[in-house]
């Protein structure tokens, strides 16, 4: 298994100026930041970005709202980082997330859901490389 993974802190959490304090618990929980950026997606990008949910009803609205403001994409380091991340977040519906995750304390609703994690170390390669070329992270 790869130890990368991929984030956005979306829309949301960056508006309301919850960045640092999301940065914070992902470097208390052990995860080094290995590529960062504030960024901000065009709906098309986001599209682009998203396109594995394409069928899904809540598609145009997600993309929609990825482009509504400013990111912060980044790439994540530590043993087992796909899944140690999905934990930390919780789950994708706040009102499901377990106490003391990321969305628990900062997501709004299932779609202005505070922050993005990958779901497979396949995913976490793809969706890095969307953000970052090899001269903006660690090697
Ligand atoms: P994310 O982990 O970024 O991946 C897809 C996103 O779609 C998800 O987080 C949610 O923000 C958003 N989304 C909106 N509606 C739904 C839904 N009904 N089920 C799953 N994801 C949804």
């Amino acid at each position: 298994a790869s130890n990368r993974t991929f984030t956005m802190i979306k829309p949301d959490a960056f508006a309301e100026g919850n960045s640092g304090a999301i940065l914070k618990m992902i470097e208390e929980a052990g995860f080094k930041i290995v590529a960062i950026k504030a960024t901000q997606l065009s709906a098309e990008l986001a599209g682009k970005f998203y396109a594995v949910h394409k069928e899904r009803p809540f598609y145009n609205d997600l993309c929609n709202y990825m482009s509504s403001g400013p990111i912060i994409a980044a790439i994540l380091e530590k043993d087992n980082a796909v899944a140690d991340f999905r934990t930390l977040i919780g789950a994708t519906n706040p009102a499901e997330a377990a106490e003391g995750t990321i969305r628990k304390l900062f997501a709004k609703s299932i779609e202005a859901n505070a922050v993005h994690g990958s779901d497979s170390d396949e995913n976490a390669q793809i969706e890095g490389s969307f953000f970052f070329s090899q001269l903006e992270h660690v090697k």
